[in-house]
């Protein structure tokens, strides 16, 4: 991959799949949530910029990278895998995002050099979760994306949060079609516990969760990091679970940290 130098560059297509990238040096992969897009990450690009090539991609049917023909956690994470191509990266991957990540440590470990699992869990659905996900499919395939926001703004941001995350959340949200949002419903239902998987991680990760995350609270990333090897975990005060843009600092500063070790 072709690095560009210390600036920020916008969206650009290679293959299917939509990117921004920044900066230079070691290649760092950025993956975003569900209902979300690359721009989860626009601080961290900034802010990283100085020490690393940072990509921000849009996963398939996301932002503006084209649909796969089936989207499962296992085809998402053979995307970012192709993405990479022949080199190794980072891989910094939020929530969903942390869904792919697994997938990929479990199909391409050869492509991961490090990661950080930010605001995500091993385990799988249960069959409420999964019940409530047919709930959410049918609401959006009725009433569009936009149904999704006040909901999610309650489910995935801390009470307290602010206008900045709220817009940005917003955005994301209403700019994600009802096909992606249905599609990445589906196969997060399906996802199979990857809980095994944490043993094997045999390169430098880190855990990060917002204190106040409610989807997948601290004491889900704490368990999750004891099973992996080499891992360290630590909580962000006053954030819920979208931490890259309700403490966007704080996140750039850990993540910085994890990445000069
Ligand atoms: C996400 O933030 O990617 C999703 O909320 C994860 C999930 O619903 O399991």
């Amino acid at each position: 991959m072709v690095s560009v130098g210390q600036y920020r560059v916008l969206v650009q297509v290679r293959g299917s799949i939509a990117f921004e990238e920044s900066g230079s040096g070691l290649l760092t992969v950025f993956v975003h949530g569900y209902p979300l897009d690359h721009r989860l990450w626009l601080d961290q690009l900034e802010a990283l910029s100085d020490i690393r090539h940072c990509v921000a991609p849009d996963l398939p049917g996301f932002g503006s990278s084209r649909p796969l023909e089936a989207f499962t956690m296992e085809t998402v994470a053979d995307s970012i895998a192709a993405f990479v191509g022949n080199e190794q990266a980072d891989i910094i991957a939020l929530s969903m995002g942390g869904y792919v990540a697994l997938a990929l440590w479990e199909r391409h470990p050869e492509v991961v050099r490090s990661l950080a699992l930010l605001d995500t869990k091993a385990s799988a659905d249960t069959p409420e979760a999964r019940a409530g996900r047919s709930a959410q499919a049918a609401q959006v395939a009725e009433q569009g994306t936009g149904s999704l926001v006040a909901g999610m703004i309650r489910a995935l941001l801390a009470p307290g949060a602010g206008r900045d995350p709220k817009r940005r959340l917003t955005e994301m949200i209403e700019a994600t079609t009802p096909d992606a949002v249905i599609a990445a419903l589906d196969a997060m239902a399906n996802r199979p516990n990857r809980t095994k998987v944490l043993s094997t991680i045999d390169v430098p990760a880190t855990v990060l969760v917002g204190a106040l995350d409610a989807l997948t609270p601290p004491t889900v990333a704490v368990e999750m990091a004891a099973r992996i090897p080499d891992a360290t975990v630590s909580v962000i005060p006053g954030a819920g679970h979208l931490t890259p843009i309700e403490a966007p600092d704080h996140v750039s500063a850990l993540l910085r940290h994890f990445l000069a070790r």
